[in-house]
């Protein structure tokens, strides 16, 4: 059994909290939780009085010497307080994102492998999602042949301006560090990179459409790749809207939405068909060379995407701590940097209005971060 604790009990972290003390991971016990906003820790304190409650950090981490620590607050504090618990050998699961920058993200890293003692874990709940695993395995296996291009269109994170106006932080530079991007498609952003790897250059447009906020809301980017390009659709601002993720290969074409793969496999190679072609087939060759395979991830989409994904991010993690075995973990924390290299890219390629490498200067995107928190201060809401 650890002992956890969690930093930052609002939406998320309360919910983290709360399943642990419904024994929702059997080999973890909360022992106290830490909030700066005293009003939310008086509220769980109500109902839970068992649970030590700090609005001190260092002070928690110092008396209840806790095995873990789950961080769950605004994403600009994740580094210092990840750091903080992993330099006193505290295993850390942070939320996503690992943290803003990348050069940031890079310190935690190095924090966290100068303590092998720690684990340290990110909250990507998405990779729990069974029909990714089974995308990886297929790609892998090169059932899908060469990667040819591929497409990600995620608008399906409906954000009203009810849910900007719930916490002062979000959707702007000096209090999120981004919009759309950082918040909601990071957790895309990683199963793309998880499943295809990383761009080479990135080009991009991001807008901010019908909201009141000061980050982008609407993206649109092309991804470039050694071999083959990948376009990324992504809005937080309409309705209705699809998550759909196509990976085209020379072998075979699969669809991905939510939690089910549709797989059209090539009886040969696209380049064998064409040696072999004594005529013009148009469309037919389609019905001719392919056959469609449907798998199923997820029995419930919709109740596992509720909550059961962080369930099982938590477990493993709980996991992971005691058997002091990072292996069981599905992310672990260093690669939390991939995602945030696509998105420092493609924000700075918006920026810039022009093509960037990836990963881009570290240095150059805090001060082009620095100017846009700074150029804020200036905007009425
Ligand atoms: N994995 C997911 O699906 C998922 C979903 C929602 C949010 N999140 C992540 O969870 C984190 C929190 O998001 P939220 O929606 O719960 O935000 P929130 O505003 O509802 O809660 C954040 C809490 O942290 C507290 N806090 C702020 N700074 C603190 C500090 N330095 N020390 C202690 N407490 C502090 C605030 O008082 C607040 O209660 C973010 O990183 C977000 O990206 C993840």
């Amino acid at each position: 059994m650890i002992r956890v604790a969690v930093v930052g009990i609002g939406r998320m972290g309360g919910k983290h909290a709360r399943n642990f003390l419904k024994g929702a991971v059997k080999n973890a016990k909360l022992v106290a939780v830490c909030d700066t906003d005293e009003k939310v820790l008086a509220a769980f304190k109500a109902k839970h009085a068992d649970v030590a409650t700090y609005t001190d950090y260092d002070k928690m981490l110092g008396e209840k010497k806790p095995d873990a620590v789950v961080v769950a607050t605004p994403h600009y504090s994740h580094s210092a307080l990840a750091k903080k618990a992993l330099e006193k050998g505290i295993s850390v699961l942070v939320e996503k994102p690992i943290t803003v920058t990348v050069k940031d993200a890079t310190s935690l890293a190095e924090v966290a492998k100068a303590h092998p003692e720690a684990v340290f874990a990110i909250m990507y709940n998405q990779r729990s999602n069974s029909i990714y695993a089974r995308a990886k395995k297929i790609i892998a296996s090169g059932k899908l042949g060469d990667l040819q291009r591929a497409s990600f269109t995620i608008t399906d994170w409906y954000r009203t301006q009810y849910y900007y106006n719930m916490g002062g932080w979000r959707a702007s530079w000096s209090g999120e560090g981004g919009g759309t991007l950082i918040n909601q498609c990071v957790h895309q952003l990683d199963i793309l990179q998880w499943l295809i790897g990383m761009p080479e250059k990135i080009i991009a447009r991001c807008k901010t459409e019908g909201r009141n906020i000061t980050t982008e809301n609407d993206v649109t980017a092309l991804l470039l790749y050694k071999n083959f390009d990948c376009v990324f659709t992504a809005s937080t601002h309409e309705l209705p809207g699809e998550n759909r993720l196509v990976i085209v290969g020379s072998k075979g074409t699969m669809t991905i939405t939510r939690h089910k793969a549709t797989v059209r496999y090539l009886k040969m190679d696209e380049k064998e068909v064409n040696a072999r072609a004594t005529r013009d087939y148009g469309n037919r060759a389609d019905k001719k060379y392919s056959k469609s395979t449907m798998y199923y991830g997820l029995k419930n989409y919709i109740t596992d995407a509720l909550y059961g994904q962080q369930c099982n991010i938590l477990r493993d993690f709980a996991a992971a701590v005691e058997k002091k075995d990072p292996s069981l973990l599905r992310a672990r924390g260093e690669e939390g940097i991939n995602a945030l290299n696509i998105i420092n890219a493609i924000n700075m390629s918006a920026w810039k209005g022009k093509e960037v490498s990836v990963p881009v200067d570290p240095d150059e995107y805090e001060k082009m971060l620095a100017e846009k928190k700074e150029g804020e201060k200036t905007i009425k809401k």
